[in-house]
């Protein structure tokens, strides 16, 4: 399964994020007269190698899969920079070849940050907006994109017909494995989400990164907003505790300025630099291990 096909069937990380968008449109560009329809009349040469992405995703994302990488990539061994530093390695996944992609990852991060900043939060939020997406580096270190982006579901229990493409968990062997293929598996009910394990994916790997450092509704935001089958879905209320569901109300505030921060006019990062350094020095060591 090592073939570069299997690694990288997206053409950028992007699409993705832009099948997200055809799956959950902008509610503001549909209040503004644009029917559903047209938002998703674009030219979208993405569809079947995000299919394939998910294909491989729901095939190769099992119990044991994720407890290894766990044990890999949260010892934080690989690497130790500065968070600027850690922007620059990110930058290097813009790929030229898609002519789509004219916005780099350290500019969805910034317009995230600057979306959220904007609207008056707390600084320790728009620190989230910044850092989001810091644990895509994990392509960068030769992880497969199918273990890196696309959409967050628990392992070890019966994976819920409300992920996306949910047909393709017939391809992953945990489907047929008694320990982990019942409602609750591995877990009780309602035995709180700090107790499940997640697919892996960067959401997982940059809360770990930066855990001791945040206030937890910050660590809810950073370890869940891929997790579409329940803030967008409620497909896992089985396995959240009433705490979970306080915390998710920020994971459901901070969606939106991920999907729909997307400006045309790219934040000024010069301007901006001395307003992220502060924020960064207030809650973030001098460097953060990988
Ligand atoms: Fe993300
Ligand atoms: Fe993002």
């Amino acid at each position: 399964m090592n073939t570069l096909a299997d690694k990288t069937p997206l053409t950028s990380l992007d699409e993705w994020e832009d099948d997200l968008l055809e799956r959950y449109p902008d509610p503001e560009t549909i209040a503004k007269g644009k029917t559903t329809e047209e938002y998703r009349n674009y030219d979208n040469p993405g569809r079947d190698t995000v299919r394939e992405f998910y294909r491989l995703n729901h095939t190769y994302q099992t119990y044991d899969f994720v407890q290894q990488k766990r044990k890999d990539f949260l010892a934080f061994d690989k690497k130790e920079m500065p968070i600027w530093d850690a922007f620059t390695f990110l930058n290097q996944l813009v790929d030229d070849s898609d002519p789509d992609t004219d916005l780099d990852q350290l500019q969805h991060l910034l317009q995230t940050s600057e979306a959220i900043r904007a609207d008056g939060h707390p600084d320790w939020f728009v620190l989230v907006g910044l850092l989001h997406d810091m644990g895509k580096v994990l392509c960068l270190f030769g992880e497969p994109q199918w273990a890196v982006v696309g959409d967050t579901f628990p392992v070890g229990c019966a994976h819920s017909d409300k992920i996306v493409y949910p047909e393709f968990f017939k391809e992953n062997p945990d489907t047929y494995d008694s320990r982990y293929n019942t409602k609750y598996g591995v877990y009780s009910p309602n035995c709180g989400l700090r107790n499940v394990d997640m697919s892996w994916g960067h959401d997982e790997y940059v809360y770990n990164m930066v855990k001791d450092h945040l206030p937890e509704p910050a660590l809810y935001m950073l370890r869940y907003h891929s997790f579409y089958p329940q803030h967008r879905e409620n497909a896992y209320d089985h396995l959240m505790d009433e705490h979970d569901h306080e915390m998710f109300k920020w994971v459901q505030l901070f969606n939106p300025y991920d999907l729909y921060s997307k400006n045309p006019t790219p934040p000024d990062w010069n301007e901006l630099r001395p307003y992220y350094e502060n924020l960064v020095a207030k809650y973030l060591p001098a460097t953060l291990k990988f």
